[in-house]
């Protein structure tokens, strides 16, 4: 099936992603169909459709057509079966839970036509072991970022027995919806952007523990610093600009010692266990209880849409000097 005859749109899963998805689609004139085992996803998911709608309206990123798709072309399907069955491609963006995973594309497998593509938002699993061996070949890790209508990468991650024209149908349609993306050749856990912020989590949390800098100024010293230079030299590039000599012996040099592997940092565990969970309680490194969930993530999502904006010509090419 090539992207031209692809139409219909089925969301597995209309949690902290799925929404974001099914609106993508949407808004690009696609037929979408939701699903979700929790029954009151369906309205939230509504409620965050008309929410995104609202930013975008306002950085006048959708025409008055598109917002009429974006409301008009999302259903909702009481089953999964009936969520799949005219599917051209099942996006999978349920709990990333290896045994509910395998379950879903089971259940994919009974019910979606023998060619449909099956898209998996997982983030660090290898689906490739949990989907059905026959539907692998139509079968591709899609990763979107969150808030997936705003951030503009999806890593595409391959797999030997994939379909060479499984990915091309998935770049070209990805590209159709406004996004950035990667292809990496095979599957490693995390992929590529997952693996580095788990790298880069670990110094944030050692330094933290270890009492060296507070939350607000670790977070301004990146904003003042990294952050902008990788919007114009990326990670790689910047050794050029270093210098490869000084970035060689910076790394080799043993005074400059890593963290510790920590996989329970105390900066998270103890608000863990005061229940401090970030934004969905209301309070984690810092405080949002004075204001209701819905109006934290519109506020960061026009915040990442005003950064876009002054930032999109650095997307237009692989390279910028
Ligand atoms: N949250 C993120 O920032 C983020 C970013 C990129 C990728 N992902 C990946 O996207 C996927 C979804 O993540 P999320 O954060 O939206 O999770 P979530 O927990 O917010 O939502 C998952 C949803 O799946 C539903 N669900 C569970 N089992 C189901 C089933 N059998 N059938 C239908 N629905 C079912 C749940 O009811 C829930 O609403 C995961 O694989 C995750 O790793 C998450």
């Amino acid at each position: 099936m090539n992207t031209s005859e692809i139409k219909n749109i089925a969301i597995i899963g209309l949690g902290t992603m799925g929404p974001g998805i099914a609106q993508a689609f949407a808004q690009a004139g696609y037929q979408v169909t939701g699903y979700d085992l929790n029954p009151a996803a369906a309205q939230t998911c509504q409620t965050i459709v008309a929410g995104i709608i609202e930013n975008l309206k306002e950085f006048d990123l959708i025409s008055a057509e598109e917002e009429k798709a974006s409301l008009g072309n999302i259903a909702y399907a009481d089953s999964l079966a009936e969520a799949v069955r005219e599917a051209h491609i099942v996006v999978e963006a349920v709990s990333e839970n290896r045994d509910i995973k395998r379950a879903v594309y089971s259940q994919v497998d009974e019910c979606a036509p023998e060619d449909s593509y099956l898209w998996s938002n997982t983030s660090t699993l290898n689906i490739y072991e949990l989907a059905p061996a026959k539907r692998l070949a139509n079968t591709i890790i899609a990763h979107w970022f969150a808030p997936p209508h705003i951030v503009p990468l999806v890593e595409v991650v391959k797999d030997s027995r994939v379909a060479p024209s499984t990915v091309e149908t998935a770049l070209d349609l990805l590209e159709k919806l406004n996004k950035i993306t990667i292809v990496l050749e095979k599957y490693v856990p995390g992929f590529v952007i997952n693996r580095i912020q788990r790298n880069l989590g670990r110094e944030v949390f050692f330094l933290l523990d270890q009492g060296y800098i507070s939350p607000e100024d670790l977070d301004m010293a990146i904003k003042a610093s990294i952050a902008p230079r990788m919007m114009v030299l990326g990670l790689v590039q910047r050794y050029d600009f270093t210098g490869l000599d000084l970035s060689a012996r910076n790394l080799a040099d043993e005074s400059f010692f890593d963290p510790p592997v920590d996989n329970n940092p105390a900066a998270l565990a103890s608000k863990i266990e005061r229940g401090d969970l970030g934004v969905k309680t209301g309070r984690g490194f810092f405080d949002y209880s004075d204001r209701d969930l819905t109006e934290v993530l519109k506020e960061r999502d026009r915040y990442l849409l005003k950064v876009l904006e002054s930032v999109r010509f650095c997307l237009e090419k692989k390279r910028l000097v």
